[in-house]
């Protein structure tokens, strides 16, 4: 399949470049490089064999987009967006024009040009404070706690419309729980600016003498330790499940949606634990208060996409630690 990948030169989306080669596709690479180096598409082939077609546009330049769906595309996985929680409180309006506006230009470019087969980037963020776990599909969405949330919540909405007033399309939403670590070649991975803001990032620059010691959002959760518990799932698990996806969804109308993550759950402090073992780097730490808006625990039911995706994750936690001080290694 010829694959449009918005957000494809980014930390999720070159992984899953990766992974369309590999399985024999064709990605053609749409990024704006708000956040990443045109240097990953060299990267992506050092890896994969193969340079992929890209193009340096942003999804809301309809004109530019709509010359691109009509190059005989196939299907989409649309991963552009911002991403950063904090951000997103200090600048709502450029979240939700990029994020959701942008959803839709994709949306109608890609309606005008014939192609109605999506897969969507979602989040684990949109069941909101569970109530329930492991969590499964068929729960209602939540409210987010931040406009970033509230962009995901939005844009399945509108997927979901879509999807009624237009039945032929095929739209698959991929809830990701946590996805962490990075390509084992060392070539690929997440580069976040500035001090990090998600665990494992943080973990590996603390492991690198960057940053002096990790702070543990919380020792009062009522988990095993205390400490937040999150379904850490590999980055490349992560892409190979957009491949089964797509090879088992487009030409299938309906909207499909799906949990990746491991269907298991570990504290921070088992991260910590299981980082410290598998590489024999110290993490030095201290707890402290709880990060506003974050949940307690979360943990994703993965059955219904192993039922009917045929798709698992393999990698274990101590391999997500391995591959993202590799990366980190690389990096500094
Ligand atoms: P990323 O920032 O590394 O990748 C996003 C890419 O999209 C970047 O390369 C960026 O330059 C590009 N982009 C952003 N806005 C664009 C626009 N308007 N036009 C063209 N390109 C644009 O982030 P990621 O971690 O790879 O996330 C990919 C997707 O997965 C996002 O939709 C994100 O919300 C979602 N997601 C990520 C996580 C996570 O923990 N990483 C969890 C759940 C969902
Ligand atoms: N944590 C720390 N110290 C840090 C960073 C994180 O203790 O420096 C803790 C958090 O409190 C949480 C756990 O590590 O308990 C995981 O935090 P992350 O920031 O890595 O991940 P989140 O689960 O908070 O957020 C991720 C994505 C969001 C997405 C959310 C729900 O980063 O984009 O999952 O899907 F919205």
């Amino acid at each position: 399949m010829r694959v449009l990948v918005t957000g494809g030169a980014g930390y999720i989306g070159s992984h899953t470049v990766v992974s369309l080669i590999e399985a024999g596709h064709e990605p053609v690479v749409v990024d704006n490089l708000s956040n990443a180096l045109r240097s990953v598409l060299a990267r992506i082939a050092e890896v994969a064999g193969v340079t992929p077609e890209f193009h340096q546009v942003d999804v809301r330049d309809r004109e530019a987009m709509a010359g691109i769906a009509s190059s005989g595309i196939d299907a989409c996985i649309h991963f552009a967006a911002l991403k950063a929680v904090d951000e997103s409180i200090r600048k709502p309006l450029e979240y939700y024009d990029n994020n959701v506006r942008g959803t839709i230009d994709l949306l109608a470019v890609l309606s005008a040009a014939g192609v109605r087969n999506l897969v969507f980037s979602s989040s684990a963020t949109v069941y909101g404070d569970p109530t329930e776990l492991p969590l499964r599909e068929e729960m209602p969405t939540g409210r987010a706690t931040n406009p970033y949330g509230w962009t995901k919540i939005m844009m399945e909405q509108v997927l979901t419309d879509l999807q009624a007033a237009e039945p032929e399309w095929s739209i698959t939403m991929l809830r990701y729980f946590n996805p962490v670590g990075a390509h084992p070649s060392g070539l690929l991975g997440e580069d976040p600016r500035g001090i990090p803001n998600n665990l494992m990032p943080y973990v590996t620059r603390v492991a690198a003498g960057i940053l002096p010691r990790l702070r543990v959002f919380g020792g009062d959760y009522p988990t095993r330790d205390g400490t937040g518990v999150r379904d850490f799932v590999h980055v490349q698990d992560v892409a190979e499940g957009h491949v089964a996806a797509l090879e088992r969804l487009s030409g299938e109308p309906g909207l499909h949606v799906y949990n990746l993550g491991t269907g298991r759950g570990h504290t921070v402090l088992e991260v910590v634990k299981t980082f410290e073992e598998a590489t024999g780097k110290p993490v030095p730490y201290e707890i402290v208060g709880r990060r506003p808006g974050d949940v307690a625990e979360s943990w994703a039911d993965v059955s219904k996409a192993e039922r009917e995706l045929g798709w698992r994750a393999t990698r274990d936690l101590a391999t997500m630690c391995v591959d993202a001080w590799r990366w980190q290694e690389n990096v500094r």
